[in-house]
């Protein structure tokens, strides 16, 4: 299957994807907290921050794998965003090593689907346009080595986020 049949902008909210993992953008605390990563902890249950507690937190640009609990999704990977600074203090290597983690566990794992958040374009602040472009480019990169992953969503939760992985998917150079 060629790349760009693996690749899908969804609108809406991902804690409704029955796919093999949701990405949760998270804070180091892996606690919980507002935007999408309150509402994957509200939709999941309170199991979720149980087996979170064990986890001793995550760095920013790492990831950490749970279940999904009542989620229709299997697996949350939470990956820790940067917050944006002004773009100097090495935010797109932190987003990128956001997208490189999540990949890694969803391979480890042998999953078939994932989905991601816009991470960091909330409440981090970071330029949606350019997170979006880091978002594909690790996205196609991935995929490129290989592995078992046949789908990835990048959901849009508001109609502009939705519409920015639209024309980036669009405007992909990939067959
Ligand atoms: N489904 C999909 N996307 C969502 C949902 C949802 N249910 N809710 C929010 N989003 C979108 C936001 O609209 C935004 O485009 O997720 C993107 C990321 O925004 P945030 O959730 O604010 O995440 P981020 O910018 O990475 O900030 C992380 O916010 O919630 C806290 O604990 C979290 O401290 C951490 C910080």
């Amino acid at each position: 299957m060629s790349i760009r049949k693996k690749l899908e902008a969804v609108k809406g909210d991902i804690t409704k994807l029955a796919v093999d993992a949701i990405v949760n953008a998270a804070n180091t605390s892996l606690l919980g907290g507002g935007g999408v990563d309150g509402a994957i902890h509200r939709a999941a249950g309170p199991n979720l921050v149980h087996e979170c507690r064990l986890l001793g937190g995550c760095k920013t640009g790492d990831a950490k794998i749970t279940g999904g609990y009542r989620l229709p999704a299997k697996y949350i990977i939470h990956t820790v965003g940067p917050v944006w600074n002004g773009g100097k203090h090495n935010e797109p290597a932190l987003l990128r090593s956001c997208y490189a983690h999540s990949f890694e566990l969803a391979q480890s794992k042998g999953l078939r689907s994932i989905a991601f958040p816009a991470i960091s374009c909330g409440i981090y602040r970071y330029p949606l346009e350019a997170a979006v472009a880091i978002a594909l480019d690790e996205t196609v990169a991935a995929l490129r080595r290989g592995g078992s992953l046949e789908r990835v969503c990048f959901v849009g939760f508001e109609t502009r986020v939705h519409e920015a992985y639209v024309r980036a998917i669009n405007a992909l150079a990939i067959d």
